[in-house]
């Protein structure tokens, strides 16, 4: 049997082959064209180009497979969230996506939240209103654009415009919809408040289904299009963390995941809805029926490595050997970095600190440093970033019994080390880091029957390939570093950065 799972990523669009036993046959991607930012802070794709790579990626992965449609037994979709699609009465996109990282809704937000009131906001929705959320994305649209607005006739997330060229139908998940401020994250179903408050009939909002059930089926026209075959069950899927933890098989409460990429997410599985009254981490539904999950992001993970590469890099930044070069340097240095700390504010905040306007600090420099220490620094730092999420959800009482690494920062042999020793823990890694598409996969199998459940699926198919100790002698150290990094943003707050 074999399963298409699909990853409509921000760069690009990525299709994996999966089969029964869950091992990985084959993946392609295309990349979309570059973001546009008509304005500072604004963040727009076209949908028509995130189908087009799905055209593209579909029939090469299966190429590369050696796999014909006729084999492919289910789809499952994934991808980036919080994205705003407007569709007109014909299915036509009325404008460019507002995607996750636009920032341009402060606005709307600060209205959103005046209408419902704070408190009853987190009650309805169990999060505050952030400008990436779909919903503020709607009344800016809505106010700026009354008449694209008046022409709506249907809203849909990224993922689903792919599902609605693919198979017709309009639908989406629970775990996707908790981002757009318009679901009741506790009762799995739109909220008629939130609704109501803002003035929008739920006929324009696709329907809401578990993850791993099937919403269609690929139509004549979406198999034209892909190569697909007509007729294959698509699953709802997941927004891109929840289908990347269910790659990780982080699925049962007591499971965190520690993915650094360009942004670092803490991710654990709930049995209920954990919500935190300062709205520093996401409450969303999970991948899985009755399960919810907790998330604390931190923007500037990865992105902290990659900004020092390239404006500080040896000029062989393009080199796929030039991450390991810079950790290379670090690892020539001591822990602690001989008490040089790094703040990685480097774009704005979400957790400890919603502060979109926080900014970086390297603290502690003396003419003994070198780029090495430098480098270490940062490495360190992101780790006591991502601590820090942990810290909060150690406070709200979630089970943390066992953490994975995921992304790219759990490639790097130092930075899986840093972190076991920064967070005090053991920390596991999966034979096959795959990310959403691998979920995205696994919801397929467990839609079609190949799996009695979201758990069985990962316990058959994910598997842990080694564990890194924290080293005794690094914790006090790692305690002592920590507790000095965490003076930093309210030192850092004081300072105007405005010229
Ligand atoms: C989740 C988030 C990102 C985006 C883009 O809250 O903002 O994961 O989905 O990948």
């Amino acid at each position: 049997m074999r399963l298409l799972g699909i990853d409509l990523g921000t760069g690009g669009t990525r299709v994996l082959l999966v089969d029964e036993r869950g091992r990985v046959l084959s993946s392609a991607s295309a990349e979309h064209a570059p973001m546009r930012s008509p304005q500072i802070g604004w963040a727009e794709q076209e949908p028509l180009d995130w189908w087009r790579a799905a055209c593209e990626a579909v029939p090469q992965c299966l190429q590369q497979g050696r796999t014909s449609a006729r084999e492919i037994d289910a789809i499952g979709l994934t991808g980036q969230m919080h994205g705003l699609v407007l569709l007109d009465a014909a299915g036509d996109v009325l404008r460019p996506s507002i995607i996750w990282c636009d920032q341009r809704t402060q606005k709307q937000c600060k209205e959103i939240t005046e209408n419902v009131g704070a408190r009853k906001l987190i009650e309805f929705t169990a999060n505050p209103a952030l400008t990436g959320f779909t919903l503020p994305k709607i009344w800016w649209v809505r106010e700026n654009e009354p008449e694209v607005w008046k022409r709506v006739r249907g809203v849909l997330l990224p993922k689903d415009y792919l599902r609605f060229r693919l198979t017709g139908s309009k639908a989406t998940d629970v775990a996707d919809a908790s981002g757009t401020l318009l679901l009741d994250v506790r009762g799995r179903k739109w909220s008629a408040e939130m609704l109501e408050v803002s003035r929008i009939n739920e006929s324009l909002l696709p329907q809401v289904f578990e993850s791993q059930e099937i919403t269609g089926a690929v139509s004549e026209e979406g198999a034209r299009a892909t190569g697909l075959r007509a007729g294959i069950p698509v699953v709802a899927g997941a927004g891109d963390q929840a289908a990347g933890a269910v790659g990780m098989g982080i699925v049962r409460p007591g499971a965190v995941s520690v993915t650094i990429g360009t942004s670092g997410v803490v991710f654990a599985a709930t049995a209920d809805p954990v919500i935190e009254p300062l709205g520093r981490i996401h409450t969303f539904c999970h991948a899985l029926p009755g399960r919810w999950h907790v998330m604390g992001v931190t923007q500037g993970a990865g992105l902290s490595l990659r900004w020092f590469r390239d404006q500080f890099g040896t000029g062989k930044e393009d080199s796929p050997d030039a991450y390991d070069n810079l950790t290379r340097e670090a690892a020539a240095t001591p822990p602690g970095a001989d008490g040089l700390l790094w703040a990685p504010y480097l774009m704005g905040e979400r957790t400890p600190y919603l502060d979109p306007l926080a900014r970086a600090a390297l603290v502690g420099i003396t003419a003994q440093h070198t780029r090495g220490h430098i480098i270490r620094a940062i490495l360190e730092g992101v780790a006591f970033s991502m601590r820090d999420s942990l810290t909060i959800f150690a406070n709200l009482g979630v089970p943390i019994a066992s953490i994975r690494l995921g992304g790219g920062g759990a490639r790097s042999e130092l930075w899986r080390q840093i972190q076991a020793d920064v967070y005090g823990r053991t920390v596991e890694m999966i034979a096959a880091d795959e990310g959403g598409a691998y979920g995205a996969a696994l919801l397929a199998g467990v839609g079609i029957g190949m799996w009695s459940d979201v758990e069985a699926a990962c316990d058959m198919a994910v598997r842990v390939a080694f564990a890194v100790q924290p080293r005794a002698e690094c914790g006090a150290l790692m305690n002592r570093q920590y507790a000095e990094y965490r003076k930093l943003y309210p030192a850092l707050k004081q300072i105007s950065t405005v010229v």
